[in-house]
């Protein structure tokens, strides 16, 4: 498998900025969505060969409450209001995960807040392509 990282600040954004008002973030930023539902970031994510992916979302909720998002890829929803739950507070960090099919070569992945909130601050995703595990067995390499 091959893991590749792809930044919020980087991304395409509507109703959604780029902030760093807060500590813990990688890359030189994180997407802070303005509070109203229908924002989103939008990524393309590139896959060597069609198959399953794990699309893993770092980000915090300073709030005490659930703020969902539609995650879509090419178009399609595949986690509905997915949950993206409070993490004590803006500078406090944690993963949530969806598993989702790419196509090989580019593909879209959106996520959308569907609370009158807006989404919870976003550092970056992780894309997890290739399946099998990280390692390559000798039998492999002949
Ligand atoms: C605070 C916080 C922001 C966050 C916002 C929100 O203003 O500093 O980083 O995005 O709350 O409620 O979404």
């Amino acid at each position: 498998a091959a893991t590749t990282e792809y930044q919020a600040e980087s991304a395409t954004l509507s109703q959604a900025n780029v902030a760093t008002n807060h500590t813990g973030y990688t890359g030189s930023g994180f997407v802070d969505y303005v509070n109203t539902a229908g924002g989103y970031i939008q990524w393309t994510v590139t896959a060597s060969a069609a198959g399953s992916a794990t699309i893993t979302f770092r980000y915090a909720n300073g709030t005490t409450a659930n703020r969902p998002m539609n995650v879509a890829v090419n178009g399609t929803v595949v986690s509905s209001g997915k949950a993206f739950n409070p993490t004590t507070n803006w500078d406090t960090w944690t993963t949530t995960s969806v598993t989702a099919n790419l196509n090989a070569g580019s593909n879209t992945i959106r996520a959308t807040a569907t609370g009158s909130e807006g989404g919870p601050n976003v550092d970056k995703i992780d894309v997890v392509t290739g399946g099998g595990g990280g390692t390559v067995t000798a039998d492999q390499l002949l």
